[in-house]
């Protein structure tokens, strides 16, 4: 698994303890999905390539880093990728979104596609998909196919948390993009839920259920 990086930030793994009890409130959930939001993006963004600029201090003119090239994107699955948006824009508030609709059929557990909207020029652009629960891989898999499809080559995949099973799809279909998950949980149960996981993310964020 060596296209996998398990975030094991003591604040990552707290917080994701927190968000698994099953008596968290929604207002809870969503707050901390913000917050790991943001420790996953400063770990995401670790190894963004630096350039030197001229910038001019009170004492020196002086040769310092910044992030190089274009503003990156941010592309959250819907619904539940959204609740790692904010905390990752409040980290880099310049970013693009691009929002990508698919669910998966409860049934079937494939994906299915309902919403594209990007940049125009994303293909130029550093992708980071996110969506915090990577089960079979479907959607994840789904998603990243929509955004090669349109170009882009270099992408990032964040989740909170992973199934075997689903790091074995992604990894085999797209062996070039990278993972960033807090935990690999031990597999999925016959409904494609991750064990022992933390439930439907979305359903927890919004309140659905
Ligand atoms: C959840 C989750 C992922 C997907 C993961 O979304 O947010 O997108 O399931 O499962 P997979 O790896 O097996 O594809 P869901 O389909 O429940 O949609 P929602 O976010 O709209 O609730
Ligand atoms: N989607 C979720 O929200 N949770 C799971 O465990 C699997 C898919």
């Amino acid at each position: 698994m060596s296209n996998v990086r398990v975030v094991d930030h003591p604040l990552v793994q707290h917080k994701l303890t927190l968000m698994r009890d099953k008596t968290v409130s929604t207002k809870g959930f969503r707050q901390l999905m913000n917050e790991i939001g943001m420790l996953l993006c400063y770990e995401v963004t670790r190894e963004l390539p630096l350039e030197l600029v001229e910038v001019e201090t009170p004492i020196a003119k002086t040769m310092k880093p910044t992030i190089a090239g274009k503003k990156l994107v941010f592309a959250p699955i819907l619904r539940a990728g959204v609740g790692f948006l904010e905390g990752m824009l409040n980290l880099v508030p310049s970013a693009r979104v691009a929002h990508i609709g698919i669910y998966r059929d409860p049934n079937t557990l494939k994906a299915v596609e309902y919403y594209f909207k990007a940049p125009a020029d994303i293909a130029d652009r550093l992708v980071i998909v996110m969506d915090p629960m990577l089960a079979t891989a479907n959607s994840a898999v789904a998603a990243i196919d929509q955004l090669k499809g349109r170009g882009v080559k270099d992408l990032r995949f964040v989740c909170l948390l992973a199934a075997p099973e689903g790091v074995a799809h992604l990894t085999k279909s797209h062996p070039d993009v990278q993972i960033w998950t807090a935990a690999i949980d031990e597999r999925l149960n016959d409904h494609g839920y991750i064990v022992p996981g933390l439930g439907d993310a979305g359903d927890r964020m919004f309140g659905t259920k």
